[in-house]
């Protein structure tokens, strides 16, 4: 192990010694009228400052060493990988700094632990307020049967479908929930194949045209694609994230809007899929935030429209575990341009 020596400390102490002794020589030779042997007090005064000079400096690196070398074991032994790899030193100065270094980042360390832990009680807390609502709805529906509208067969029926719509919209919060904890664990590795984007985009579109009469907007291409445009991805995850988009389009987009899908080259390597609509669009400190689970702009509206807000946070781990980018453009009132990249096939 490398060893930082100083040298300070062993050369004042000799240096005092050394002069004591040659002064001490001077007086007792003066006291005792000897002759004074400049030469040989001199000489004795060297042999001393050089012995001392050995002695201390042996006694104080045996010493300092042994000392710092136990903090060193001890600190190391919170975090081995941390201080082991720097050299031992008995130089105070390097010693202070290198330890408060490695307090500051113990205290980093300690508050991202904190700020997880607050994210994951708030966490927490979002997930069961998102539960509560179905479930007291579905509650309140059976709740109301039991007390005799069952006997009503109009509103028993009524009732029973609203239940069933609330427990739809449990099923698919818990489903949401079990993706993104698969997403966060990394248990959900994509399985790359190579698929043709224009033709997975359409599916979509057949998928949510109901969904989209009812608002009465028009899903559309910017321009007829002849040629199909083969990206690698995976299939699945990929149309999962053009349903949310889509479906975001229609729920947030304007009434008799448009919903425009194009595919353009981004880079070399990856094309960029953008989904436009026309709708409200989304206020710009919002933006940055709207990744985020459970983040809705308007809770009111978005709740009215079913959302719970899981749906762009998935986009964004598939994106991430695609090693892909994502991006939102938007102005409030202005519609909306969510967009992502998927790698070319040559
Ligand atoms: N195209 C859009 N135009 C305007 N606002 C949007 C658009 N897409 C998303 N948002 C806003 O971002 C929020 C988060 O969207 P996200 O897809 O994550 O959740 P959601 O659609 O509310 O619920 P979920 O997708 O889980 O059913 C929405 O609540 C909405 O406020
Ligand atoms: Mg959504």
């Amino acid at each position: 192990m490398k060893f930082k020596k100083t040298y300070k400390f062993a050369f004042t102490v000799s240096l005092a010694l050394a002069i004591f002794s040659f002064l001490t020589i001077m007086i007792l030779s003066y006291l005792f009228y000897t002759q004074i042997n400049l030469f040989f007090s001199i000489s004795f005064s060297l042999l001393i400052f050089l012995f001392s000079f050995l002695l201390v400096q042996y006694r104080v690196e045996r010493f300092i060493y042994r000392r710092v070398k136990k903090i060193y074991d001890e600190v190391s032994l919170l975090d081995i990988d941390d201080l082991k790899k720097r050299s031992i030193t008995s130089d105070m100065e390097t010693l202070s700094k290198e330890v408060k270094k490695f307090a500051e980042d113990k205290r980093l360390e300690i508050e991202m632990l904190q700020i997880r832990e607050e994210y994951r009680r708030e966490f927490l807390g979002n997930v069961s307020h998102e539960l509560k609502t179905p479930l007291f709805t579905v509650q309140g529906y059976l709740l109301t049967l039991i007390d005799g509208a069952i006997n009503d067969k109009t509103i028993r029926d009524k009732y029973l479908n609203r239940a069933n719509k609330g427990v739809d919209r449990l099923i698919n919060i818990v489903k949401d929930l079990d993706m993104i904890s698969k997403l966060e664990s990394g248990n959900l590795n994509p399985k790359f194949e190579t698929f043709n984007i224009v033709g997975l985009v359409q599916n979509v579109f057949d998928l949510l045209e109901i969904k989209a009469k009812k608002r009465a907007i028009i899903l559309t291409f910017d321009k007829k694609y002849d040629a199909p445009i083969l990206v690698k991805g995976d299939i699945e995850r990929i149309e999962q994230i053009l349903i949310n988009l889509i479906e975001n389009s229609i729920k947030y987009g304007k009434q008799s809007g448009n919903t425009v899908v194009n595919v353009k080259n981004y880079s070399q390597t990856q094309f960029i899929i953008k989904v436009t609509d026309d709708g409200e669009g989304i206020e710009e400190q919002h933006l940055s935030r709207l990744f985020e689970r459970f983040y809705r702009v308007d809770q009111s509206r978005s709740r009215e429209q079913g959302g719970s807000g899981l749906g762009l946070s998935i986009v964004k781990h598939i994106i991430e575990a695609h090693n892909q980018q994502v991006f939102v453009e938007s102005q409030q009132g202005k519609g909306a341009t969510f967009s992502f990249t998927l790698e070319k096939i040559n």
